[in-house]
C-alpha cells in the first residue's frame, strides 16, 4: 500500500506538455482575446500571482520545468480563482518550439533563470541565441522582453545577445521598488536575493517586426 499523498487535480490552473497539442489557440486556451504573457521558469509562482491580480485584461502563463514548483504556484492560483492565469509544467523551449503560435505573445518575462555556474555548463542556461530566435518568433510587434538576474556576468552575456538583436531596442526598465511587504517583490528569487543583498540587473527590450 502506497502512502504518499494523492496529488490534487489542478486542472486547468496546472497542466503539462503532454496533457495539451500545439500549437495553442489562445482564445481557447484563456477563453478570451486578451494579451498574453509569458513567464519562463515561474518557479512558485510569485510573479504570476501579483501580475494576474494587478492586471485582470492580460493573460499570464508559467512555464516550469520542476512540477513541484509548478503546482506550488497553481494552487495558489487555484485558491484565488484566478482565471487569467495558468501554469504549464515542461520544458519552455519544446513550449516555445511546439506549442506557441509565432507572433501571438505580448510580454516574455525571464526572471532570475538557473546560473549554470560553470562555463562547461553554460549550454543548458535558457537564455541563448536559440532562446533569441524562439522569443522574436513568439512575441507580437511591440511585444516586450523583461529579464532580471543577480549574476552579472549572465546579464551581460543576456545584455549583448539582445543588443545584437536587430529587431529589438533597449528600454528603460523597471527601477527598484521599496517592498511594502513579504509579497512586494517581483519573485521569490528577487526576495532572496535582495534579502541577501546582491545588485539585481534589470533589462528591457520592445521588439519591432
Ligand atoms: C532560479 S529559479 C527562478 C524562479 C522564479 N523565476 C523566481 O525568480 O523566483 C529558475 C526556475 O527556472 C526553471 N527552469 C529551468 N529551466 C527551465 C526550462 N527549460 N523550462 C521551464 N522552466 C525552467 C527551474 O525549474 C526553476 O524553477
Amino acid at each position: 500500500m502506497s502512502c504518499s499523498k494523492p496529488i490534487t487535480d489542478l486542472k486547468p490552473y496546472f497542466q503539462t506538455l503532454e496533457d495539451l497539442e500545439g500549437p495553442f489557440n489562445w482564445t481557447a486556451f484563456f477563453g478570451n482575446d486578451h494579451p498574453v504573457v509569458l513567464d519562463v521558469g515561474a518557479g512558485r509562482g510569485l510573479f504570476l500571482f501579483n501580475a494576474s491580480g494587478d492586471n485582470p485584461d492580460k493573460n499570464f502563463l508559467g512555464m516550469e520545468l520542476d512540477y513541484r514548483e509548478g503546482r506550488r504556484g497553481a494552487t495558489r492560483l487555484l485558491k484565488a480563482s484566478r482565471s487569467n492565469a495558468r501554469v504549464l509544467g515542461g520544458d519552455a523551449r519544446i513550449a516555445f518550439d511546439k506549442f506557441i503560435p509565432d507572433s501571438s505573445i505580448s510580454e516574455i518575462h525571464v526572471y532570475f533563470p538557473d546560473p549554470w555556474w560553470k562555463k562547461r555548463h553554460h549550454k543548458n542556461r535558457i537564455f541563448t541565441d536559440v532562446f533569441v530566435r524562439q522569443i522574436t518568433k513568439a512575441l507580437k510587434n511591440g511585444g516586450e522582453l523583461h529579464f532580471w538576474t543577480d549574476v552579472e556576468e549572465y546579464f551581460e552575456r543576456v545584455k549583448n545577445l539582445m543588443d545584437h538583436a536587430s529587431q529589438f531596442t533597449r528600454r528603460e526598465a523597471p527601477k527598484e521598488n521599496n517592498p511594502e511587504h513579504d509579497m512586494d517583490y517581483q519573485t521569490s528569487f528577487e526576495r532572496k536575493k535582495r534579502n541577501e543583498g546582491w545588485i539585481i540587473h534589470r533589462g528591457l527590450w520592445e521588439l519591432q517586426k
